[in-house]
């Protein structure tokens, strides 16, 4: 018994099921089946294959190199300093060329510090005092400039005084100037070499135009339609593209980012990989004129005079900040996901059909007729072995089973409803395991 039984098992795994189905005569259904194909055939072939090239493989990780090179001098002259004259070596910060430099287009100077006594500055809160107890000898001047020495300076005995200090001597002041010093660093140029490599692809690319004719760089300036090949930027355009007056900007600072996009191709060939840029400033607040706006810090040069003793002159530089970003990605045909989006989409093709069965099945006015149709109750068969049922001395002849299969109105009555059940489910090609009484 139990080996025939794992007989059946084994050979029936070798018979081919296929499935079966239930017309339904019912147009609007259809209508809709069709409708709901047509819309994943078309959400397959527009969206997934042509517009998010669903059979290519991509890679986001760039490799990317930046470097950046400024050139324009400008001068200024202001009391302190006397006629300067600026080039890249003074305004650029840091001056070797890195993906995120900074510009200094204003400044404040104090010469000729010198470590010594003086009064500490009136905009400093902790450095306000009325009386020599508020300076207590050796306290640091918090937010300040040094180190307090217990003495109060004051013009009149009544007022408001600052404390004195130990510091850089005399202590900053002044105020931003409202025209910008290096105003000119508008049409200050910068050069940016942007090297990219998608590794997974043995890809790579510059910027930069391929050309034997040395005088090109020397010349161009980079315009969107004319020489999108040509990495040299003018910086008043730089911030002009972002939205921004350069004039206005450089009063205070700011931030702006320029944004090399790589977005390629790589079926269509190496000549159509282009980066694209756009600018954007980085440093903005909902409010226009807010406290955090701006851009600055300090920087000191120090010097020796003849008698040995150090001195030094105090910038505080506002400034614009590049911050050069680079982004990418890249296509190439592949089968994989090429196989995968095929998958997919049919898959959905079977949501589709899963849709109109439950429209079908619960929703039309004939639903409960179509729901009989498809869902046979299989309970109450008494289940005979089928070498009985199907034995030449049970007086059933095989070749009549199959008229019998055939049509359910032809069995005649000396079969009983239970015999007829019994033998259809004999010849039924779903019966995974033989039957058993
Ligand atoms: C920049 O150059 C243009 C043309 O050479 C000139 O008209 C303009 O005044 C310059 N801008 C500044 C701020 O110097």
């Amino acid at each position: 018994m139990a080996a025939s039984g794992w007989k059946g098992f084994f050979l029936s795994a070798f018979d081919y099921k296929t499935e079966k189905y239930v017309i339904a005569n019912n147009k609007k259904v259809g209508v809709l089946y069709r409708l709901v194909q047509l819309a994943i055939i078309g959400y397959i072939i527009g969206w997934v294959f042509f517009t998010k090239k669903g059979y290519q493989e991509t890679e986001e990780s760039i490799e990317s190199s930046v470097m950046t090179k400024l050139k324009g001098v400008s001068f200024t002259n202001t009391s302190d300093m006397g006629i300067h004259l600026w080039g890249p070596e003074d305004y650029v910060i840091p001056p070797q060329g890195e993906k995120v430099f900074f510009i200094i287009t204003n400044f404040i100077e104090t010469p000729n510090q010198m470590l010594g006594y003086c009064a500490e500055s009136i905009k400093v809160p902790d450095g306000r005092c009325r009386q020599n107890t508020d300076c207590p000898e050796g306290e640091t001047v918090l937010a300040g400039h040094g180190i307090k020495s217990g003495r109060c300076l004051k013009k009149h005995w009544n007022s408001t005084g600052t404390c004195e200090i130990y510091g850089w001597c005399p202590v900053e002041r002044g105020s931003q100037p409202e025209v910008p010093l290096l105003g000119r660093a508008e049409n200050f140029t910068v050069y940016i070499k942007n090297f990219i490599r998608f590794p997974r692809f043995e890809f790579s690319k510059s910027n930069v135009l391929n050309t034997t004719d040395d005088q090109y760089l020397k010349k161009c300036l980079y315009d969107r339609t004319q020489h999108p090949y040509c990495p040299i930027f003018r910086l008043g355009d730089l911030v002009s593209w972002a939205g921004h007056s350069f004039q206005n900007m450089a009063v205070a600072g700011g931030s702006i980012g320029v944004i090399i996009e790589w977005n390629c191709d790589l079926d269509k060939g190496y000549d159509s990989c282009h980066p694209h840029y756009s600018f954007t400033r980085l440093d903005m607040s909902s409010t226009a004129n807010s406290v955090t706006s701006g851009y600055n810090f300090r920087n000191a040069r120090y010097y020796k005079n003849s008698a040995g003793q150090t001195y030094r002159s105090l910038l505080k530089v506002y400034g614009i900040r590049f911050d050069i970003l680079v982004h990418g990605k890249a296509g190439k045909f592949n089968i994989i996901p090429t196989l995968i989006n095929i998958g997919s989409g049919l898959a959905l093709m079977g949501a589709g059909a899963f849709f109109c069965d439950l429209v079908l099945l619960y929703l039309m006015k004939k639903s409960t007729f179509y729901r009989e149709k498809k869902f046979e109750p299989a309970n109450n068969l008494r289940l005979i072995p089928c070498s009985r049922v199907l034995h030449p001395k049970a007086g059933i002849k095989p070749a009549t089973f199959v008229a019998i299969g055939n049509s359910s109105n032809h069995y005649t009555t000396s079969y009983t409803n239970q015999t007829v059940s019994a033998i259809l489910m004999c010849l039924c090609p779903f019966c995974h395991t033989p039957l058993q009484e």
